[in-house]
């Protein structure tokens, strides 16, 4: 059975995992339950790598200004949610929510310093139209120090018929962030059924290290289950967490694209509501991981796979110039502990070498960067800085069957007004956090609002090589105990922590934290009242 496997496998030393593990066999480390998850039948399921690769647009700001008070650039650019048909599968069209009525949604990309505000019209029906809950909601901007009020809170929601513009500072490094829904207890349903996309700062630094342009591949990759008619189906097993047996990426099941024979940067976004992943090319080859959740890392780091948790990102360099055109190259996956994995789930994508010719004075077309930011503020970070330590115990409460963080869920802080909190912490103060996993049998990626962190340890041990880069979500799997450390600023206010698994989320595995502010103190942003939406009557 594949229990004793995975046990053998934990036993062996989860800390070696990440390295050196994996040759090119291709047995999947999650258990192979059933056939498809899909009721299609078999002239309708997708097959791998039939499909071309796309990439969703790049948003056109609708104006550009300045902001008075300073002179910096600000960009104004507006997404309207709304229900469309996708075209998924090869003959029937999918209803899904989308950002611009698109999955994934438009990307927006903005350079280091330009501040960007994001109208988000709410134009969906009012209630989900396979669900039936109320399709209010808030939109976070993942990996992005925003001020409380535009951060997404899971209560600050907009109607059907209302917008809400969001401000964003965008001084962070470089890196790749993601917008998707947030809103309370339906935060799965409605990314599942679409509402999510990439944006991306840019800044000189990353532009000299790392290949641009169309060398510079975003991919978001979920999973999926399709019923009969081609609806998404969704059945997330009493809230511990949904597995498809279709992979998408960018919103097209198992793509295969052109590449060139030079490097190619790809931004991976795990945007799958539950499953997480382990990728590593078929051929063997190893891949180099430049950047995590908060951007470049001090180093890059060459592995033959790593495990790849729900809305962490990881960018990798793929180097195709080692191989001859017509060369069919698989990125797989071997996928970990208690995913639930299908036929064709340890498949992501394939990339067919061709011999066009590519600009050879880049210097990125065949330069693996080693040395990349090795004063990264995050990673200068020292455990004797922290001026308190905390450990949250990750967990189901048994008599409630709620998911919950050191005891609290979110209907709790719903109860208590929005006071209750899990931390008080000091504006730009230092503290050392532990996740400790009681759940048994889950892993729960563990995401904190407003800061990057760095990950110190992992049961008692070195964080695995690919996550020693700045991160704001971190894979705490069966039984470990992982501590990160971070400094809290530069806003004040309350901020969300919780599981990324969205079935966890939504019952009820998120709590909050409040920095700067006391708790009676008068609370200039509040997450809910401090901005609110406005009915769109244009
Ligand atoms: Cu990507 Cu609080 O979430
Ligand atoms: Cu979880």
């Amino acid at each position: 059975m594949a229990v004793s496997r995975r046990q053998v496998i934990l036993l062996g030393g989860v800390g070696i995992m990440g390295a050196g593990a994996a040759g090119a066999a291709a047995v999947p480390w999650g258990s192979v339950e059933a056939k498809s998850a899909s009721k299609l039948d078999d002239r309708q399921m997708p097959r791998p790598y039939a499909a071309e690769f796309t990439q969703p647009p790049v948003l056109k700001p609708t104006s550009v200004g300045t902001d008075p008070d300073d002179g910096a650039r600000i960009e104004h650019y507006t997404v309207t949610q709304r229900a469309a048909t996708a075209r998924i599968l090869p003959r029937l069209g999918t209803p899904i929510l989308g950002y611009d009525g698109i999955f994934p949604g438009p990307t927006i990309e903005v350079e280091r310093g330009t501040r960007t505000t994001l109208t988000v019209r709410n134009q969906l029906p009012a209630t989900h139209p396979a669900h039936g809950h109320v399709l209010a909601t808030s939109t976070h901007l993942h990996g992005s120090a925003s001020l409380p009020q535009y951060d997404g809170y899971a209560n600050d929601v907009t109607m059907t018929g209302f917008k809400k513009t969001y401000h964003y500072p965008n001084y962070q490094p470089a890196r790749t962030l993601w917008y998707h829904d947030h809103s309370a207890h339906f935060t799965a349903l409605n990314v599942y059924s679409g509402l999510a996309g990439q944006y991306l700062i840019h800044d000189p630094q990353e532009r000299d290290l790392l290949p641009q342009g169309e060398f510079d591949v975003g991919l978001t990759i979920s999973d999926a289950m399709f019923a009969r008619d081609g609806a998404l189906s969704y059945d997330d097993r009493s809230r511990s967490g949904l597995w498809g047996d279709v992979i998408l990426v960018n919103g097209v099941p198992w793509p295969r694209m052109k590449v060139k024979r030079r490097i190619y940067r790809f931004r991976m976004l795990n945007a799958s509501i539950s499953r997480s992943l382990r990728p590593y090319l078929r051929s063997g080859e190893p891949l180099t991981i430049v950047a995590t959740d908060g951007g470049l890392m001090p180093e890059a780091v060459t592995v033959d796979n790593w495990r790849h948790a729900g809305a962490e990102r990881y960018e990798v360099l793929i180097d195709f110039s080692k191989y001859k055109a017509g060369t069919r190259v698989e990125l797989r996956n071997r996928s970990n502990e208690n995913n639930r994995d299908y036929d064709h789930t340890d498949k992501i994508m394939a990339f067919d070498v061709v011999d066009d010719p590519f600009d050879t004075s880049d210097p990125t077309w065949n330069t693996l960067p080693t040395v990349l930011v090795p004063d990264n503020d995050v990673m200068g970070l020292t455990s004797s800085m922290a001026v308190k330590k905390r450990t949250m115990r990750v967990k189901r409460n048994d008599k409630t069957n709620l998911w919950t963080l050191d005891d609290q869920s979110w209907g709790q802080i719903i109860a208590s007004g929005f006071q209750d909190v899990f931390a008080q912490v000091g504006l730009n103060t230092v503290e050392e956090w532990e996740f400790e996993n009681k759940s048994g049998g889950w892993f729960h990626p563990m995401h904190i609002h407003l800061i990057d962190f760095k990950v110190i340890s992992r049961n008692g041990r070195a964080p695995f090589p690919y996550e020693v880069g700045p991160k704001d979500t971190v894979y705490v799997g069966e039984g470990e105990k992982v501590k990160v450390l971070m400094r809290f600023g530069p806003h004040q206010g309350r901020y969300m922590i919780h599981c990324h698994n969205l079935p966890h989320e939504d019952h009820d595995m998120m709590t909050q934290f409040r920095v700067g502010l006391k708790a009676n103190e008068d609370d200039p942003w509040d997450p809910i009242q401090a901005a609110r939406p406005e009915f769109d009557d244009d």
